[in-house]
């Protein structure tokens, strides 16, 4: 385990075992890489990511809080809420026979010069730990450390690497309710009828939270298993929002699916003084 100026001179946390190796930017506590011994990258990063203080890395698994997107009404900046682009600490790094687990903490005080963070002022202690392994685990805890009850949203927004998002599928949500974000206005309802395919632009929260595969054809499937997530959210940006995107390279987005572990919308959380939520998502390679 070592720490280093990674892009943009942004400390990165830089894990190396026969086991795993990843990195993770004390910028958002953002997971960047994670490649299990003899498999191919599984976290997708654009090469046009910016890494700068203030801005998002685009690719990796940004950490969404306290709020999705804009947030429910009235709309809230910055997009995602402030974690992803807050200072966080790294509190640990332990090692058991090459999986290694690295922890990482966000507290109202270290975020308070975040854009966005005076939107949501609730004393908040939020725990991050990420377990490189053959499997890769990510565990985001929030605890309310004030005297009031507060609400959240939260995603672990995973982009994962694909050979071609035109051929992959995302199996285990067959019969799901989905909200259409795609769809101009208020988002649609739709029942989803087996796999979910990329043929457009995909933007869909899916109102369950249960274990999916993205199988990658003639490559690989990785398994994506949720805890205490309502929501799983199903994102490709497809040609035009690619081209939109200033940190997305126009051709990139063949590679790339997104697949959240998230409580959003209708699902946020809700803790009383003292009390703590953990969202926790495991991914491995078949
Ligand atoms: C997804 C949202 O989770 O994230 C999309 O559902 C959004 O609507 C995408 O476009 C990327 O968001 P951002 O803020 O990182 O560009």
């Amino acid at each position: 385990v070592t720490m280093t100026d990674g892009e943009g001179g942004l400390p990165v946390v830089r894990v190396s075992t026969a086991v795993a190796s990843g990195e993770v930017y004390l910028h958002g506590a953002h997971v960047t890489s994670w490649q299990p011994a003899g498999a191919e990258p599984v976290i997708w990063l654009s090469a046009e990511s910016e890494f700068r203080p203030g801005a998002p890395i685009r690719g990796g698994v940004p950490i969404c809080f306290p709020w999705f997107g804009a947030g429910r009404t009235p709309s809230l900046a910055p997009a995602h809420g402030f974690a992803r682009i807050a200072p966080w600490r790294l509190t640990g790094a332990s090692d058991d026979d090459g999986t290694v687990t690295l922890t990482f903490a966000l507290t109202h005080d270290d975020a308070s010069g975040a854009p966005g963070a005076d939107r949501w002022p609730f004393r908040f202690t939020a725990g991050y730990t990420v377990t490189f392994g053959a499997e890769l685990t990510l565990a985001l805890t929030v605890r309310n450390a004030g005297d009031e009850a507060f609400s959240f949203e939260e995603a672990l927004h995973t982009y994962l690497a694909v050979a071609d998002a035109r051929t992959a599928t995302v199996d285990g949500l067959d019969g799901a309710r989905y909200l259409d974000k795609t769809s101009s206005g208020e988002p649609r309802q739709v029942l989803q009828s087996g796999p979910v395919t990329f043929t457009s632009e995909t933007d869909r929260v899916y109102l369950q939270g249960a274990p999916t595969t993205l199988l990658d054809p003639g490559s690989r499937a990785i398994t994506i298993t949720p805890e205490n997530g309502a929501d799983t959210v199903v994102w490709n940006p497809w040609v035009a929002k690619a081209a939109a995107m200033a940190d997305f390279g126009d051709d990139e987005w063949p590679a790339m699916v997104c697949v959240e572990t998230a409580n959003a919308l209708g699902d946020a959380v809700t803790l009383g003084p003292g009390e703590s939520h953990t969202l926790r998502v495991t991914y491995a390679v078949r």
